[in-house]
């Protein structure tokens, strides 16, 4: 399964946790990949992955891998394949490939590709699919690495990122699949995992892993040691309910986090996966997946079951005084432009979401925090142009300082379109994590405040 650089350790947890829901038994133990996860399992899991995980892009089913060293390999190679047994010839079909080879040039690969395929047709059949290279009902997708050919069908069609819901759009939005599984790193998901559970106990962000993943920079600085710094991180830090994204935008982080929280899957109401045009799978498959939607649906909550499980975990697991019926948002979004607030309204309406989210226009400077933990999550503006980064560099000290004296018992996570961006916050980070966002390096950045 594809996803973004930087995603893969969430994907394949997903994966799991995924497999676990559904009782499905995965024949091993998924394994990552870059920009990608290798799952091995029964047909049905591939419909279930398509239908359930977030933090992926494609499910795509690897069909021939070989070793090539020239076109007239991957000729011979694709040209070998019973490719009638795998997609109809009434559909039509497109490739997709590139080669990190410098002897095999991607568009003369793209081309060697599909006519393999409608060889093969023709010598099976006698007649062969068109190409569309537009719409395709079938996506052949390739690659060519170290001279090694995989060749897969696309089973996915619309990318899993494109959840439906963004019909308003502002500044530079984050993708939703990224949005996710950022979120999964602060450890959300594990606490949503947990307030769903009928007697929820408190759970912590694993202090053990936040040290050990301290940047190797900081340790070969000699600026603090290893042993300075854990005494100094407090020993545990709680994970709680309530997060606030300050430059919320259109409202990604807080609605993917509604979406969590409720273990709504973005994709569950969604027509048309590209499975359905692939006669690989069988039928019998198919017929499983109003099952599997169902399964699926069986295990979200409903607003007010959200609302009563948050109330629960704050009076159970964190012992706060909280009335069973509390209906309170405890997802914040803030932006200084407030058509950027009624984007994120719009879109949150449209992921049925609104309920759980509180909206308000503010400078994140002057951002305020009226419970004792919580997670502050945000994606402030990078500047891709020349003299921006510099300009911007003020911002990122500003928000540092906010955060430090604002968000005590808080985790914050910031991420910052470089290096030099994510140096000027001024406070020194717990977590960092490389993403990519948009084709850009980008570094997710945790501080724990205190
Ligand atoms: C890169 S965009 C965030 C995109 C968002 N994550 C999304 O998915 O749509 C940065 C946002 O920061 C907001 N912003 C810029 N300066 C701000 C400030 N000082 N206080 C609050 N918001 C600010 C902008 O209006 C913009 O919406």
């Amino acid at each position: 399964m594809s996803t973004i650089h930087g995603l893969e350790q969430e994907l394949a947890d997903e994966i799991c946790e995924l497999a676990q829901d559904l009782g499905i038994q995965l024949t091993e133990n998924p394994v990552v990949a870059s920009a990608g996860v290798y799952v091995r399992g029964p047909w049905s899991f591939c419909l279930a992955m398509n239908l359930g995980l977030r933090c992926g892009s494609r499910v795509l089913c690897e069909v021939l891998e070989m070793d090539v060293r020239s076109l007239e390999d991957v000729y011979n190679a694709v040209l070998g394949l019973k490719w009638d047994t795998l997609f109809d010839s009434e559909m039509t079909f497109s490739v997709q490939s590139s080669s990190s080879d410098t002897s095999i040039k991607s568009n003369a690969l793209n081309l060697k590709i599909k006519d393999g395929i409608v060889d093969a047709f023709k010598r099976a059949l006698g007649r062969r699919p068109n190409v569309d290279k537009e719409s395709p009902q079938v996506r052949i997708m390739a690659r060519v690495h170290r001279g090694l050919l995989s060749v897969s069908l696309d089973t996915t069609g619309v990318p899993l990122a494109m959840r439906g819901y963004r019909s308003a759009t502002h500044d530079a939005p984050l993708s939703e699949l990224l949005g996710a599984g950022l979120l999964r790193m602060t450890g959300w998901q594990k606490l949503c995992r947990e307030l769903r559970k009928e007697n929820p106990e408190r759970v912590y962000f694993s202090r053990v892993e936040t040290h050990q993943n301290r940047s190797a920079e900081q340790q070969e600085s000699g600026k603090e040691s290893a042993g300075e710094l854990k005494r100094r991180i407090p020993e545990a830090i709680v994970l709680s309910p309530d997060l606030i994204d300050p430059m919320c935008g259109t409202g990604t982080f807080a609605i993917e986090a509604a979406l969590q929280l409720l273990n709504r899957r973005p994709q569950l109401d969604r027509a048309g996966f590209a499975y359905e045009y692939l006669s690989v799978i069988p039928s019998s498959v198919l017929k499983q997946e109003d099952r599997i939607r169902r399964s699926l649906r069986a295990q979200e909550l409903s607003l007010l079951d959200a609302f009563k499980k948050v109330a629960q975990y704050r009076r159970d697991a964190m012992g706060q005084n909280t009335p069973s019926d509390a209906v309170s948002p405890f997802l914040l979004c803030r932006d200084t432009d407030s058509s950027a607030i009624l984007a994120a309204k719009k879109n949150a309406e449209n992921a049925g979401v609104t309920k759980l989210i509180q909206f308000e226009k503010g400078n994140v400077l002057g951002l305020e925090v009226h419970a004792p933990a919580g997670v502050v999550v945000m994606n402030p503006p990078y500047g891709v142009r020349l003299g921006e980064e510099e300009q911007l560099k003020g911002l990122y000290k500003e928000i540092g300082d906010t955060l430090k004296k604002e968000c005590k018992g808080w985790q914050a996570w910031i991420l910052a379109g470089s290096t030099a961006l994510g140096g000027s916050v001024g406070l020194r980070p717990t977590r960092r994590k490389k993403v990519f966002n948009g084709g850009i390096e980008c570094l997710w950045l945790q501080y724990v405040l205190f």
